[in-house]
């Protein structure tokens, strides 16, 4: 099972926060408007004290109601105008953070499909939706709410410390008191959250996998009656979960604790000293009540500052783990030139033998058909086109493997001429499914090359490689889509082209489904038998009429007398198609022109079915069905 990727180094959050800028570059302007906005609200609230200080010295100390009135509509006024712009603030940034957050899902969606299948190998699914998912709304909560918010407050405490720094300066030294170790405690209480934060968002990630796993997995579960552990399993990990919640809950009750109190304290002592100023005539009322109340509206500014360092330190390391898959190389496209045969350009050039094409240097391989059409061109040494599918010196070995670990492949040469079907036979994990998957680039090569036609595989772009090579596997994969559209994925135009698939793959069935090829076939085509599936993921395979066919195992589910009308009409389309053909039965080995027999990770034996029948005794064994003969050759 794939493991969570280990975290990267820790980075500062607001280093890995700025990486959202590309994302917020397009919806800047509102943001930022949106932040003046919310500032000029926030001042708006800091004039209701001097507002009050004015009523109290003057209207309130002169009995003078009219006045009192006066001073009631402005502040009414102004609690309208602060509810007023922070309204529209919220409607200026509504809109397009959650613009942000579907560009950043798009994005993350885009490069999931575009990353090669060792990531998704080492990747547990959960991992991948909890960052689309969890992470993305975090990310889009801070966009809207702290990030302008922590600003915002800062700018408010500031001015409001600024005004009762000017109303009566010892007071405001006071209240500055509890500063240092507010600040202090943040500064830990940041380090601390974040370990706190990654953690809670990678065991989300683990929760989702064991929960998506259990959901595809039902029918085993249920089978083998495996409920009792796994939700044993699922308990424990959300057990852990709310462990690191908890400890996240601490941390914010000890930071909110300080920040709370200290302030509070802070104010008390502030009201106790300003009231015997106020006494001894030293200070005026008006003057104490703005202060009072200037410190009040700081309040909340300052106690919300633990919630929204919170919530950035989320967001950060929401970012970070975003970022930690649009970090991953995709796959790559086209190799830039490097140094090629000469003799394998051009795979259209025809090799007539008094072509001018004399690049020197002698035929770069000689595998099967080529060699004997070089010799049947006699002394006139022209460079070989090798047309079909030619595997050159290839090895492999999976990228995650041990390095000193035998490769899987190793060293295979192999030559499917053009048109010709060849059946790759070897024990199970010999490696046939690896060799099939790096025809299409599924994976890459670790050494050696594959071409179509002379043209080297890593020299065409994917597009080009995967509409002219069809692939089915044994584990036949079906969307959630009609039968129809899940066929024609394969290629093809229409109706005639499914038509004629459906009929190879005797997959005519779909015709009296319910809704014929409309028929939604269901999550994963669950809805189906295995051998349904299969000729549905054949049809697909062979829709588009590709030059190329690679085929694992396609006919494993299907019983005897299907598979021998699949086998009939497959040799049609067979006839004027490249194929490789993964096969473990006699009668699908008798489809193909020859046999390529894999065994310890090389080709040891290639010729007709009866000729290594005959002369190659692990085939004897893989063929006959004698279960001793398949452990026996096993690596
Ligand atoms: N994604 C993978 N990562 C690492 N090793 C793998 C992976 N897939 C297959 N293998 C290993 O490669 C070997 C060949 O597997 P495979 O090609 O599936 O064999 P076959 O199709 O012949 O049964 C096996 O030993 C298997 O354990
Ligand atoms: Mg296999």
């Amino acid at each position: 099972m794939p493991t969570t990727p280990p975290p990267p180094e820790p980075r500062s959050a607001v280093r890995t926060l700025l990486r959202l800028w590309p994302y917020v570059r397009p919806v800047r302007a509102r943001l930022f408007t949106a932040a003046f906005i919310a500032i000029l609200a926030s001042c708006i609230g800091l004039v209701i004290p001097l507002v009050l200080k004015w009523m109290v010295d003057g209207p309130i100390a002169d009995r003078d109601p009219a006045g009192v009135w006066l001073g009631a509509l402005y502040l009414l006024l102004l609690g309208l105008a602060e509810a007023l712009l922070f309204g529209f603030r919220r409607w200026l940034v509504a809109r397009p953070l959650s613009h942000v957050e579907a560009e950043m899902r798009a994005d993350l969606y885009r490069h999931l499909q575009r990353l090669p299948v060792a990531f998704h190998d080492r990747w547990p699914s959960g991992q991948l939706l909890s960052r689309a998912t969890t992470d993305l709304m975090l990310l889009r909560m801070f966009l809207a709410f702290p990030l302008t918010f922590l600003l915002v407050n800062g700018v408010t405490i500031l001015v409001g410390v600024i005004i009762m720094l000017v109303q009566d300066w010892t007071l405001g030294l006071v209240i500055l008191i509890p500063a240092v170790p507010v600040l202090i405690t943040c500064v830990v209480f940041e380090k601390r959250y974040s370990g706190a934060a990654r953690r809670a968002q990678d065991q989300v990630g683990d929760l989702t996998t064991v929960v998506e796993e259990s959901v595809l997995g039902i029918r085993i579960i249920k089978g083998f009656g495996r409920h009792r552990s796994q939700a044993r399993a699922f308990r424990e990990l959300s057990g852990r979960l709310r462990g690191t919640e908890l400890h996240k809950a601490r941390l914010l009750a000890t930071i909110l604790g300080v920040i709370v109190t200290l302030p509070e304290l802070a104010i008390g002592a502030a009201l106790v000293l300003g009231a015997v100023q106020v006494a001894d005539g030293s200070l005026s009322a008006g003057t104490l009540v703005a202060f009072l109340s200037t410190a009040l509206a700081l309040r909340w500014p300052v106690d919300s500052i633990g919630f929204l360092l919170a919530m950035s330190q989320e967001a950060a390391t929401a970012t970070e783990r975003y970022f930690e898959v649009m970090d991953a190389e995709p796959e790559s496209g086209v190799r830039g030139g490097g140094v090629r045969s000469p003799g394998l350009r051009g795979a259209a050039a025809p090799t007539l033998p008094h072509s001018p094409l004399r690049s020197g240097g002698g035929t770069p391989i000689a595998h099967g058909g080529t060699s004997q059409a070089v010799q049947a061109l006699g002394e006139a040494r022209l460079p070989a086109v090798a047309e079909g599918l030619v595997f050159e010196d290839v090895s492999f070995r999976y990228p995650d493997a041990p390095p000193d670990s035998l490769p899987v492949l190793d060293r295979i040469d192999l030559h499917v001429r053009r048109g010709e079907s060849l059946a790759l036979v070897g024990a199970t994990g010999s490696g046939k499914t690896t060799l099939t998957a790096l025809v299409p680039r599924l994976h890459e090569v670790t050494s050696g090359r594959i071409t179509l036609d002379g043209k080297d595989i890593t020299e065409m772009s994917r597009e080009e490689l995967r509409s002219r090579v069809a692939v089915a596997f044994e584990e036949p994969t079906l969307f959630s889509a009609s039968v129809g559209e899940n066929v024609l994925m394969g290629g093809g135009a229409g109706a005639d082209d499914l038509g004629r698939a459906l009929a190879v793959a005797q997959a005519d069935f779909a015709h009296a489904l319910p809704q014929g090829v409309d028929t939604q076939v269901g999550e994963q085509g669950l809805s189906l038998s295995g051998g349904q599936r299969q000729r549905l993921a054949l049809a697909r395979a062979v829709v588009g009429r590709p030059d190329f066919l690679v085929l694992d195992d396609p006919l494993s589910a299907l019983d005897v007398h299907t598979e021998a009308a699949v086998e009939a009409a497959l040799r049609r389309v067979l006839a004027d198609t490249t194929a490789l053909i993964v096969a473990h039965r006699p009668s699908t080995v008798l489809l193909a022109d020859r046999v390529a027999l894999l065994s310890g990770g090389r080709i040891t034996a290639v010729g007709t079915h009866h000729e290594l029948l005959r002369s190659n005794p692990e085939y004897a064994h893989l063929m006959s069905g004698d279960p001793a003969g398949e452990q026996e050759y096993q690596r």
